[in-house]
């Protein structure tokens, strides 16, 4: 173990969450004037299984969020593991509407959900937290899908995929 840091800054938190690895998600939405956007995400939980809850934190400079706040609604795009161009189309700041456009995807209760996605969600916006620089989204989970395929991985700052089990092969 290194020596304690006692007087952590961001960069020494960020490196705590590097050991901590991800799934990968593009958070979409669609307002009722038919606006679009979508953001990739990490900081993505489960919260509540009676009521279905899960949560999102949002950068408060996302502009996703005041579109997510707008909407009420949102959806979750669990990446497969050859998805790594769409997490960083997602996350970058092509015009919000531009990052949808050329992407399959269809619409579950008015949602974007990806034609790539593993597995997805479609939430109503509970309660909006405030979290510091970010905003903690609460959504309750309206509807699911998934099918087979293995997720996107994200750790220590990059993106990465699970090990095949030798048992499995
Ligand atoms: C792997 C990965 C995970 C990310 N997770 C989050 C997250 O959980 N919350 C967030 O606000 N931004 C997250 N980002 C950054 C956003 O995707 C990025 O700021 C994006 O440009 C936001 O898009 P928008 O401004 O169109 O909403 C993540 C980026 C990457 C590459």
């Amino acid at each position: 173990m290194s020596e304690p840091n006692r007087l952590p800054d961001a960069a020494a938190l960020r490196a705590v969450f590097s050991r901590f690895p991800t799934g990968v998600a593009v958070i979409g939405v669609r307002t009722a004037s038919g606006a679009s956007g979508g953001m990739t995400a990490n900081a993505l939980c489960s919260l509540s299984l009676n009521p279905l809850l899960v949560l999102v934190c949002f950068e408060r400079e996302a502009r996703t969020l005041p579109l997510v706040e707008e909407a009420g609604r949102f959806s979750v795009n669990i990446l497969g593991e050859n998805d790594e161009a769409l997490a960083e189309r997602f996350a970058s700041k092509l015009g919000e509407a531009e990052k949808l456009s050329s992407v399959p995807h269809h619409d579950e209760l008015g949602l974007p959900v990806l034609e790539a996605s593993i597995a997805w969600l479609a939430c109503t916006v509970k309660e909006v937290l405030p979290g510091g620089d970010h905003a903690i989204v609460i959504g309750e989970v309206d509807a699911l899908g998934s099918r087979d395929g293995k997720p996107l991985v994200w750790e220590s700052g990059r993106y990465a995929r699970l090990a095949t089990d030798p048992a499995d092969q």
